[in-house]
C-alpha cells in the first residue's frame, strides 16, 4: 500500500511516499535560510513558504516514487504539534487530496513520528513497550510507548527544549542557526569538563534555561576581563554540550529502569548530535538495554516518518479516516 506523508509543522515543507515500511521518496524544501537572519524560526515566513512550495514538493514526491497520484492508498499528515499556520497549510493540502482521491486521511503526532524513524527501510520487530526519547528544537520528552496508539509522556522539559537552548546559545556566541549543528562541530572531548555546568535535577523532567543563563553570564564575565579567546569559547561550549547531553542520557536510562523496559528509541533533530549518539550507545551497553537511534538522515523533520506512522496506524491499528481532524499547536 502506497502512503503519502505530509509534514509542515515548522520550517520544512516535506512530502514522502512509503510502501509499508519501505521508503520510495523523501522530498523536503526548507525555508531555513530565510530565517537565519532572525536566529530562529519566524512563523509567518514558514507559513508563506509552505504555501509556496507544498504543491512542488508533492509532485516531486510522486515523481520520485515512480507512482501515479491515483496509486496513493492513504494520505497521512502531521496534525500536531507545531506552528499553527504552518500546520494548517499541510492539513488543508492533505484534506483536499484525501477528498479528491477519495482515500482515507490519517493525522499523526509529529513527536511520535520522530520515534518511528528507526523502523523504516528494515524489518526490525517493534520492541514494545519501550522508552521513547524525542529531542528537537521544540521538545525534549520521554514517552512510555506501549504501542504507537498508546503513548504516555513520562517526562518533559519545564522550560526550553534542548535544541532551543543550543540555538539560543549559538546565537549568543554569533555562531549561526540552527545552533545545535555548530555546537556539535565545535565540541572537543578534551574540553568536556573544562567548566562546571549543572542541569537542574527534576526526576524525569528536564530544565535547561538555568544552564543557558549560567553559560551566557560566564561569557559576559570573560568578555569583561578580555579573556574570551577562541579556545575558551570551545571549552565553554564543549562543557555546556556535555552537561546537556549527559543529563538527557541519564534521564533516559532512569526512565528505562523505572518503567522496566528493555529498549530505548530516540529521534528528533538533536539526535543527530554525535556526542549524544555516542553516550546513548555507551549507556545502553552498560545498562544492557537495546538502543534504536533514528538514522541521522531521518532524525530531523521529514515526511517519511509521517507516512510510515500513518501506514502503521491505518493498516495495523485500524485507525479510522477522519476528514474533520483538527490541527493543534501544542
Ligand atoms: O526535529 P527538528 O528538525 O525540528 C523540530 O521539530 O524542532 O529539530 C531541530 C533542532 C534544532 O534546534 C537544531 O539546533 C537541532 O535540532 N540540531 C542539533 C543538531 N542538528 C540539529 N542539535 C544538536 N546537534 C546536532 N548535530
Ligand atoms: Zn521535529
Amino acid at each position: 500500500m502506497y502512503v503519502l506523508g505530509i509534514e509542515s509543522s515548522c520550517d520544512d515543507t516535506c512530502c514522502a511516499v512509503v510502501n509499508g515500511r519501505r521508503i520510495l521518496s523523501n522530498v523536503t524544501i526548507s525555508s531555513l535560510s530565510l530565517h537565519k537572519p532572525y536566529g530562529g524560526i519566524v512563523p509567518e515566513i514558514a507559513t508563506r513558504n509552505h504555501l509556496k512550495f507544498i504543491d512542488r514538493v508533492f509532485r516531486l514526491a510522486i515523481e520520485r516514487a515512480n507512482i501515479d497520484v491515483k496509486d496513493i492508498g492513504v494520505v497521512g499528515f502531521t496534525h500536531r504539534p507545531g506552528l499553527i499556520g504552518a500546520l494548517v497549510v499541510g492539513a488543508n493540502f492533505a484534506k483536499a487530496l484525501s477528498l479528491a482521491l477519495d482515500k482515507p486521511l490519517i493525522g499523526v503526532n509529529h513527536l511520535y513520528a520522530h520515534l518511528y524513524a528507526p523502523f523504516l527501510d528494515n524489518r526490525i520487530k517493534f520492541p514494545f513497550p519501550f522508552i521513547g526519547l524525542v529531542v528537537s528544537g521544540g521538545h525534549t520528552e520521554l514517552f512510555f510507548v506501549s504501542d504507537f496508539d498508546n503513548i504516555k509522556c513520562v517526562g518533559k522539559t519545564r522550560d526550553d527544549a534542548a535544541g532551543e537552548v543550543f540555538d539560543k546559545v549559538a546565537r549568543a556566541f554569533g555562531l549561526g542557526y540552527p545552533g545545535g549543528w555548530y555546537i556539535d562541530k565545535l565540541f572537543k572531548e578534551e574540553y568536556k569538563d573544562s567548566f562546571k555546568f549543572k542541569c537542574a535535577d527534576l526526576g524525569l523532567n528536564f530544565s535547561f534555561s538555568g544552564i543557558k543563563t549560567a553559560l551566557v553570564y560566564r561569557k559576559i564575565e570573560l568578555e569583561k576581563d578580555r579573556k574570551l579567546s577562541r579556545e575558551l569559547i570551545v571549552k565553554l561550549l564543549s562543557s555546556f554540550q556535555e552537561s546537556i547531553v549527559k543529563n538527557i542520557v541519564d534521564k533516559t536510562i532512569l526512565a528505562a529502569k523505572k518503567y522496566r523496559v528493555k529498549t530505548i528509541v530516540a529521534g528528533g533533530g538533536v539526535v543527530a548530535n554525535r556526542r549524544l549518539r555516542r553516550l546513548l550507545r555507551k549507556a545502553a551497553v552498560e545498562n544492557k538495554l537495546r538502543l534504536l537511534l533514528a538514522p541521522v538522515t531521518l532524525s530531523s523533520d521529514n515526511a517519511v516518518t509521517v507516512a510510515g506512522l500513518s501506514y502503521y496506524l491505518y493498516n495495523v491499528k485500524r485507525r479510522k479516516s477522519d476528514i474533520g481532524i483538527k490541527v493543534y499547536s501544542n
